[in-house]
């Protein structure tokens, strides 16, 4: 399934695929050069090209096949562009404490503390979510990866999406449909409030300047892995940039009046992905726990060069349908006046 938004920029740089083709050609390395011809007319190389699986399989379990299936070059490659917003390996140990005995005194030991707890409870809902969460995921597995498991998990009532950030005066329609819908249970989609909310948070830290707005960060697209059934989400920050002769000569409709998102390094830095906790097929066990990671798509990393489709390299777009199974899209707008409102919508 393809969104409006998505299929606008498809279209978009469909349209300009003769004026992009330069960016995408010079910036190749060598090495990728040489991965992205084709297997067959290049026997001698060794390094295939890594795949949206690869990518999945080294943010899963490490002990399992998966891993050590990748080409150990390729999962370099992969790793250099992983900027974790949460550590991928859960620490089992609190710091917060020894932390504050090395600071001597004063006001900000409290907040210092406070901080450090407030961290590490985000951390732990990353790598272990509310049980509602663990159970869609569960079922998102055992029904061998059917988004119609996670269709019925939503309630079937449509909430009319009203204006965003004065989107009708532009005629823009940011979501798929003029409706969306919210999970029956209300901690999934306080999740999904959670998740928007700890990208624009913790993004800065990475490099990612972020905010929950109808130009930049606003959607992500809900899928269940391929091969695995593994549920997670891919969310798109930077959706519409602003127009600009020099740095982004590209129109894109409605949606993009009035942006305030210039085009720049943080572009790399768009795709974001959260996977939740894979169960084990076998056991009630789980064999890895969730997952948050921007993707970066720099022009001399692997991700750039081999997952994300030549057409949209200029917007650094990678695709969720490469990673798996769409069910829904998940919007988090801002449909408050003077005073910021933002809900959940999903489309
Ligand atoms: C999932 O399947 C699609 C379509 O068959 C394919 O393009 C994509 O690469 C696959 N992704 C993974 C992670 O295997
Ligand atoms: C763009 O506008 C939003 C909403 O007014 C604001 O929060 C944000 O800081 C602005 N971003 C930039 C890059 O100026």
């Amino acid at each position: 399934m393809v969104s409006k938004t998505s299929l606008s920029l498809r279209l978009t740089f469909l349209l300009s695929l003769s004026l992009s083709a330069s960016y995408s050609t010079c910036s190749h390395s060598f090495l990728s050069l040489r991965s992205s011809s084709s297997p067959s007319s290049s026997p001698s190389s060794p390094i295939p090209k890594a795949t949206p699986s690869d990518l999945l399989s080294l943010l899963g379990p490490a002990t399992a096949h998966s891993s050590s299936s990748v080409n150990p070059v390729i999962a370099g490659r992969l790793r250099s562009c992983f900027r974790f917003l949460v550590p991928f390996s859960p620490r089992t140990t609190s710091k917060c404490s020894s932390v504050n005995r090395k600071l001597i005194v004063g006001d900000g030991v409290q907040g210092r503390r406070a901080e450090c707890e407030r961290r590490r409870d985000e951390d732990r809902l990353i790598w272990w979510p509310p049980e509602p969460v663990l159970e869609l995921a569960r079922l998102a597995v055992d029904s061998g990866g059917d988004v119609g498991a996670i269709h019925r998990a939503i309630d079937p009532t449509p909430i009319a999406v009203p204006d965003v950030e004065g989107s009708k005066e532009d005629r823009c329609e940011l979501t798929r449909a003029p409706y969306g819908r919210r999970f029956i249970s209300e901690e999934l989609n306080a999740y999904l409030k959670f998740l928007f909310e700890l990208i624009e948070s913790r993004g800065s830290a990475v490099g990612l300047d972020v905010t929950l707005s109808r130009y930049d960060f606003f959607h992500g697209h809900l899928f269940l892995a391929n091969d695995t059934g593994r549920l997670g989400i891919l969310f798109h920050a930077k959706e519409y940039p602003s127009y600009d002769k020099e740095v982004f000569p590209y129109y894109m409709g409605y949606c993009q009046t009035g942006s305030n998102v210039t085009y720049d390094d943080s572009m790399n830095l768009r795709n974001i992905l959260w996977l939740a906790p894979l169960p084990s097929s076998s056991t009630n066990s789980w064999v890895s726990p969730g997952v948050l990671v921007v993707l970066d798509a720099r022009p001399d990393g692997i991700i750039y060069q081999d997952l994300i489709p030549e057409y949209v390299q200029f917007a650094r777009t990678l695709y969720e349908d490469d990673l798996g199974d769409v069910a829904v899209d998940v919007n988090y707008l801002n449909v408050g006046g003077l005073k910021p409102n933002y809900q959940i919508f999903i489309c």
